[in-house]
């Protein structure tokens, strides 16, 4: 089945900006920090350091700021859905404290860089909400007031907010942002080139070797650095195996032109497990209305075209708008204990950091991890360090995360162990993608809109799982840790940096 959703398929934030056009690898660089991957870790963590006086090289795979962080809602806020409660009773009191204030602080940094730097990124104040819409939620929306108030946070009850709809009640956060993620993340980007920093696009890195001087192994050659920062969202190198402390949620987003009298004014998101995320931005000497919804865990969904257009109807049901003018979605590494993994790749590591598993929160949490890595590869104090430490054991603190691990594992032994069953390329419709065995290898094949087959391994060369079709992008999912490739098989996303093999098939 093929999508018949509304609006062009792009990003907002990539649709109103320019391409960027920095230059791939050459030999010779050798620098102070190697940065892999230009989305908001990243960016963030090379400006820093290099303000610092450290010479960076940032090494991006695609384009500057087209990853996640370009696809994503881009709310700035500590406002997290429904989180303080939950960490005051996991993890206590002064640590969901730090996690609240860490946060904070991140915001607080954008809003200091925009207004210092003048960076033209449509920031503006916003509060945001969490809103409960049946009755039985708003006891949760009201202990999430309470935990928050109890950490100090800005943190109110409210009964109504400007949505226009009826809702039981919402959690308000006063004084947090929003932004044009894309128009900020370039202006960080246009200050890294120069004095010895580098950017590069168009540049795979494949592995890290720690050694003195560390060698980051890219597709075109070697990057020597230092230090290395992994900022790949997920990270490509699997030695701390934050593959398996995370699990990859997928969502999707439309933007629909607004008249701004008939818009809600603030950001907001619903409290229960199938929400909505809302906020408008400027657009076309008016406003744009995103929203996003419809997650699910990457590659358990086939028929993603029917994801845009539930999402869609739910627009037309909740708001007066014309036209669906974009969609888009992006995936997010989920963390099992909700906290992210920043720092050392493993114990064993000196020189290779990493930043993953923002649970779809990392505007602030991405931000944050850019600066406390600079931090420590500055060697200065930072209050958040040991919190966030990559390396901390992770409690299987609730019985549906010990599931969630469990659904990848079984998928995995699942994907292996099935019976091997014929099948023949005449089973691909036109403008689909199937899983076939064919004299018994699992082959993913593609049928064009001219009827070419395009067939690849449907083995994901991460770790083995066996890929599924996403019909709304036509791409291959991986439901193990997120990887995802084009219909003809190249690396659309990590962890895998290699493409499914080619097949050939009659
Ligand atoms: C639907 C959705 C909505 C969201 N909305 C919000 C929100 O409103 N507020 C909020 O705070 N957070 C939100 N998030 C979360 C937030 O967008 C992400 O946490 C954040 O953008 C992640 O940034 P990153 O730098 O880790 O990853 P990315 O931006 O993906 O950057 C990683 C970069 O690494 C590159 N890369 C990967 N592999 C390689 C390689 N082998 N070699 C070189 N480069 C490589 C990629 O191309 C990419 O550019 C949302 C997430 C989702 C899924
Ligand atoms: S992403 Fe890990 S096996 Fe596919």
């Amino acid at each position: 089945m093929t999508t018949n959703s509304s609006g062009k398929s792009v990003s907002f934030w990539i649709d109103s900006t320019p391409t960027t056009a920095y230059p791939a690898f050459s030999n010779g660089i050798s620098v102070d920090v190697a940065i892999i991957g230009a989305g908001i870790v990243g960016l963030t963590a090379a400006t820093q350091l290099k303000k610092a006086g450290k010479t960076v090289a940032v090494i991006e795979s695609g384009h500057v700021a087209a990853g996640v962080s370009g696809h994503t809602t881009a709310k700035v806020t500590s406002l997290h859905q429904l989180v303080y409660a939950d960490l005051i009773e996991q993890i206590g009191e002064s640590k969901a404290r730090l996690y609240g204030e860490s946060n904070q602080a991140a915001i607080e940094y954008i809003a200091a860089l925009v207004a210092m730097e003048q960076i033209d990124c449509d920031f503006s104040r916003q509060s945001a909400y969490t809103f409960a819409e049946p009755d039985s939620e708003i006891d949760q929306i009201k202990a999430e007031v309470d935990a928050a108030l109890k950490l100090g946070l800005p943190a109110s009850f409210v009964p109504e907010t400007s949505l226009p709809f009826a809702i039981a009640g919402a959690v308000k956060f006063d004084n947090q942002a929003q932004f044009h993620v894309r128009k900020y993340l370039l202006h960080l980007a246009q200050t890294i080139p120069g004095d010895g920093s580098h950017l590069l696009e168009h540049t795979r890195v494949l592995k890290v070797e720690e050694e003195d001087p560390c060698q980051v192994i890219t597709e075109q050659g070697v990057v020597h650095a230092h230090d290395v920062i992994v900022a790949t969202n997920l990270p490509i190198l699997d030695q701390g195996l934050f593959f398996a402390k995370t699990h990859p949620k997928r969502s999707y987003l439309v933007g629909a032109k607004i008249d701004p009298d008939k818009a809600p004014n603030g950001m907001f998101i619903g409290s229960g497990k199938e929400s909505h995320s809302i906020r408008t931005t400027p657009y076309d000497g008016g406003l744009l209305l995103i929203v996003g919804g419809e997650g699910h865990k990457v590659g358990t969904v086939t028929d993603t075209a029917a994801c845009y257009q539930k999402l869609e109807a739910y627009v037309h049901d909740h708001f007066e708008i014309d036209a669906i003018s974009h969609r888009w979605s992006t995936q997010d590494m989920v963390s099992f204990d909700r906290l992210p993994y920043i720092g050392k790749l493993t114990p064993f590591n000196q020189h290779t950091y990493v930043a993953t598993g923002f649970s779809l929160w990392g505007m602030s949490k991405g931000t944050m991890s850019g600066l406390l890595l600079s931090d420590l590869i500055l060697g200065k104090e930072n209050p958040y360090a040991e919190l966030y430490d990559a390396t901390r054991a992770t409690p299987f603190l609730k019985p549906e995360l010990i599931k969630n691990g469990m659904d990848v594992a079984a998928r995995w032994v699942g994907d292996r162990l099935k019976n091997l069953q014929s099948s023949a390329l005449t089973e691909v419709p036109t403008g689909e993608g199937k899983v076939l065995t064919i004299n018994g290898d699992k082959v993913a094949a593609y049928r064009d809109d001219q009827g070419t087959v395009h067939a690849v391994s449907a083995v994901c060369p991460h770790l083995a799982c066996i890929v599924s079709w996403n019909n709304a992008e036509t791409s291959w999912d991986c439901a193990c840790h997120g990887s995802r490739f084009s219909c003809d098989g190249k690396v659309l996303h990590g962890p895998s940096v290699k493409d499914l093999e080619p097949q050939v098939v009659s």
